[in-house]
């Protein structure tokens, strides 16, 4: 089961993950705060992370990712990124 290290206001959060689900997903089920405004439609960017570790273990960058100027690591959007294996990450401020 991939593990994903969410860095939030100052905080460390440990979750499991099943394969596949979103960063976004994981963190909303395990109560870390990450902005969606656009209810994880990949238009908006507030639920952009920075990838700490792992992005080699997150689904490839999608069109929408691109459409929204997220084009270069370690920044990916977290609704957008499934997760495939371990990664750590930071929520950042949106
Ligand atoms: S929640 Fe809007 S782009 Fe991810």
């Amino acid at each position: 089961m991939p593990k994903v290290t969410f860095h939030h206001d100052g905080q460390t959060t440990e979750a499991e993950a099943n394969d596949g689900e979103t960063l976004l997903q994981i963190a909303l089920d395990n109560n870390v705060p990450m902005e969606h405004a656009c209810g994880g439609n990949g238009f908006c960017t507030t639920c952009k992370c920075s990838v700490q570790r792992g992005m080699e273990h997150l689904g490839q960058r999608n069109e929408k990712e691109e459409n929204m100027g997220v084009t270069d690591d370690p920044e990916r959007l977290g609704c957008q990124a499934e997760v495939h294996g371990d990664v750590e990450v930071e929520v950042l401020e949106s």
